[in-house]
């Protein structure tokens, strides 16, 4: 496990990710039953922005530190948000998004792996009864957790670090298992665009498999032409809420120009229907 978010935390790619996140929990915010969040690749939870990590890359320079100022009415509930979480001296990771949406009535279970992720993590929710935080695989944790109780709806968030050869496959196998334990969850699955085939290969395993109600929602920086950058990233969400697809489309199109000015392409693309 090399991989670590420090380095990467308020990249364009979580910016992405996290400005979607936040428009799934409102979703889920609307109505009053209570909901679920398994956040199955929780990480630390919060990046100090002036850390030896983020000032080694410098990436939150060209993802959060671009958007900071953005006076764009969509992208007004993640600033609101991210700063009172504490940017732009500290950027909150998806689990301190989750916890800080949360209602009475709502839970998040968080899931890290990496020792060194756990312990600052849970130190975070120390105290909260609303949050657990479980040291233990991703994909076990999807077996064990799921479907929730006593909350029968809610979401699953999926954001693995793609250090394996094989995380598209694995992903694609943890997305059916999990739709058949969780039937009337959401669930989102972050992914990376180098180039095409490895997320066109995954789009079409799902399909194979049957897979319903799948939105593909992406941001490239360029053209996903060289296999070795991080060109893009996308975000594949699962029977997304109603409307979900225009909201994220408006999202996206706000943050494009500010992300990616130059060649920046989004779209928003239901890859299998309902
Ligand atoms: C991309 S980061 C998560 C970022 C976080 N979701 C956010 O948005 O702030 C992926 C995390 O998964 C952890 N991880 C890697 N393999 C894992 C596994 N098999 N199960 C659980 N966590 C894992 C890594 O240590 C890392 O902290």
């Amino acid at each position: 496990m090399n991989y670590r978010h420090a380095y990467h935390a308020g990249n364009f790619a979580d910016v992405m990710k996290h400005t979607l996140l936040l428009s799934l929990l409102a979703a889920l915010g609307r109505k009053d039953g209570g909901f679920a969040v398994l956040d199955t690749h929780a990480g630390c939870g919060l990046y100090d922005l002036s850390g030896e990590e983020a000032e080694k890359t410098g990436e939150w320079r060209d993802g959060v530190g671009r958007v900071l100022d953005s006076d764009a009415e969509v992208l007004a509930p993640y600033l609101a948000t991210i700063r009172r979480l504490g940017a732009p001296a500290c950027y909150p990771g998806s689990p301190a998004l989750i916890a800080d949406a949360l209602r009475p009535q709502d839970r998040l279970m968080a899931c890290e792996l990496h020792p060194d992720d756990v312990r600052p993590l849970r130190r975070l929710f120390r105290g909260n009864a609303q949050v657990a935080v479980h040291h233990r695989d991703a994909y076990e944790a999807m077996r064990a957790l799921l479907p929730p109780k006593p909350q029968k709806r809610g979401l699953v968030l999926m954001d693995a670090p793609f250090e394996q050869t094989d995380e598209f496959s694995r992903l694609a196998s943890a997305i059916v298992e999990t739709r058949e334990r969780f039937p009337t969850g959401v669930i989102a699955v972050w992914y990376p665009i180098k180039h095409r085939a490895p997320v066109r290969a995954f789009f079409d395993t799902l399909r194979d498999q049957g897979q319903r109600a799948l939105l593909a929602c992406e941001l490239n920086l360029r053209p996903p032409l060289d296999p070795a950058r991080l060109n893009g990233s996308g975000l594949l969400v699962a029977r997304p809420p109603y409307r979900f697809d225009e909201e994220a489309a408006s999202i996206l199109r706000a943050l494009t120009p500010l992300l990616a000015p130059e060649n920046g392409e989004a779209s928003v693309e239901w890859i299998a229907e309902e």
